[in-house]
């Protein structure tokens, strides 16, 4: 089901990149190029299609340079199973924390979720038709006729148009529900539905502990144990309308079929990004939390090299994931992993530190810019910014100097400085409804002076 039209060219997602990424050419080229490979190899006869194994890439680069922005931005135009997740999360299996097989679990939870929602969103109308007559038949409940047996000796003629009256008016009572449904006069008012509990929240009950990290095969024989149990609840129409359309559309969805189509996904064109890579490559002591590093690095490979996950909706091979790994590097270095890791990564692309002009550009051209933010934030309280062109300059080479001079923190410094300059305007935006406030050099200079003029007090703030 993955409409293989609709797919971006390496261009197309380098422009898409564009528009919320200032200059770090190289990896948007790399990581455009390894998603489109993805898109060449599935039009490969299937012989050499199983040959052909992604080319993971590491990004390498200073912290705050955008390597987390291209894989956050990368996920919104895949239009394939993504996961993003950070390396120093996991722990050697075995350990307590999370186990690394549990980001193709992950992967494969999204690319269900995601076909569930695309199916859903096709049989919508028939859902709410459905939960609309549902919604009836709770406003109305269906009385049941009396049985011939019961009847007794009444001639059967009557009875029959009798009960055709009754029907009928039923029928009308019913239709005039539904014309106050549709008007929306009923939505306050209070029905009792049935609500499934989800087997989850039984089953945490029972056992007291989160059932993520419990093994498959025990949550999948407690929820064979366990019955679905349902639950009355009183609930304004409103939010019945709700539940019973979710009802209905999880009834006319194919499961089987939904989680065939993720796990094809996921295998054939799935994306994992594994952030702060570099915090696990640490050599050198062979004791203390590193043994342990390199234990998860140890449990990562057969998972990048191509292993079968299992997870609650089936195995998951990973032959054919691409992972995208990500990593300041300060600490360490690419070669500081595991030889047989660092062979599973081929592609190596550096990240620059920013420059004065980049920081400069991405205080206001991204589509999520800060100084756009900010406008928008205060505008919503009839106050007008207007930055002067010189003043983002100043602002930029600020972040600069301040970057210099204790540590580079990159973009991320725009932040801080930004939320300080504008600290009393923020303020005090609600009495300065309807003003223009001009951003200038001086004002810039003004708001940040004291903590500029003092190098420990910078420290702390900025
Ligand atoms: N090149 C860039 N273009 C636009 N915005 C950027 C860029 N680099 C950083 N930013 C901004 O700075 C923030 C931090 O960047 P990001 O999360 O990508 O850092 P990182 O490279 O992953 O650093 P770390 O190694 O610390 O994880 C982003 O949310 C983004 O708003
Ligand atoms: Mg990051």
């Amino acid at each position: 089901m993955i409409k293989d039209e609709e797919e971006l060219t390496p261009a197309q997602i380098v422009d898409e990149l564009d528009k919320y990424i200032i200059g770090q050419e190289k990896a948007k080229r790399s990581v455009a190029i390894a998603m489109r490979n993805r898109f060449r190899r599935k039009k490969l006869p299937e012989e050499l299609r199983d040959e052909v194994a992604p080319k993971n890439i590491i990004m390498i680069g200073p912290t705050g340079v955008g390597k987390t922005e291209i894989a956050r931005r990368l996920s919104n135009i895949a239009g394939a199973p993504f996961v993003k997740v950070e390396a120093t999360k996991y722990t050697e299996i075995g350990y307590v924390g999370r186990d690394v097989e549990s980001m193709i679990r992950d992967l494969t939870n999204i690319a269900v979720n995601d076909v569930k929602k695309e199916m859903s969103d096709e049989v919508e109308s028939i859902a709410k038709e459905r939960a609309e007559e549902d919604l009836l038949d709770i406003l109305l409940p269906p009385v049941a006729f009396p049985r011939k047996a019961e009847i007794g000796n009444v001639a059967k003629d009557s009875v029959s148009s009798e009960a055709t009256g009754a029907d009928e008016r039923r029928k009308k009572t019913r239709e005039r529900f539904r014309e106050m449904l549709k008007k929306g006069e009923l939505e306050d008012k209070v029905v009792e539905v049935e609500v499934k509990q989800p087997k989850t929240q039984v089953l945490g009950m029972f056992a007291g502990m989160g059932l993520e990290e419990m093994d498959q095969n025990l949550s999948n024989m407690f929820g064979s144990v366990f019955p679905e149990k349902k639950k009355r609840k009183k609930v304004t129409v409103k939010e019945a309308r709700k539940i019973l359309e979710e009802e209905e559309r999880d009834k006319l969805i194919d499961m089987d079929k939904a989680v065939k189509i993720a796990i094809e996904r996921v295998e054939q064109s799935g994306i994992v990004f594994l952030d702060e890579i570099d915090k696990i490559a640490q050599k050198g002591s062979t004791h203390g939390p590193d043994v342990s590093r390199e234990g998860v690095q140890r449990d990562i490979l057969p998972i990048v090299e191509g292993a079968t996950v299992s997870t609650k909706y089936g195995a998951v091979r990973t032959h054919h994931i691409l992972f995208i790994a990500a990593g300041a590097f300060h600490m360490s270095k690419p070669s500081d992993l595991i030889p047989e890791l660092q062979g599973r990564f081929p592609i190596r692309v550096e990240l620059k530190s920013l420059t004065t002009e980049d920081l400069e550009k991405i205080l206001t051209q991204p589509k999520n810019a800060l100084v756009t933010q900010y406008s928008a934030l205060l505008e919503t309280e009839g106050l007008k910014l207007e930055f002067a062109p010189e003043a983002i300059a100043e602002i930029a080479e600020i972040a600069t100097h301040v970057n210099s001079q204790t540590e580079n923190i990159g973009a991320r410094r725009l932040y801080t400085i930004m939320e300080l300059m504008l600290e009393d305007v923020s303020f005090s935006a609600p009495e300065l409804k309807g003003q223009t406030i001009p951003i200038t050099v001086g004002y810039v200079r003004e708001k940040l002076k004291t903590v500029l003029e003092n190098k420990d007090l910078s420290k702390y703030i900025l």
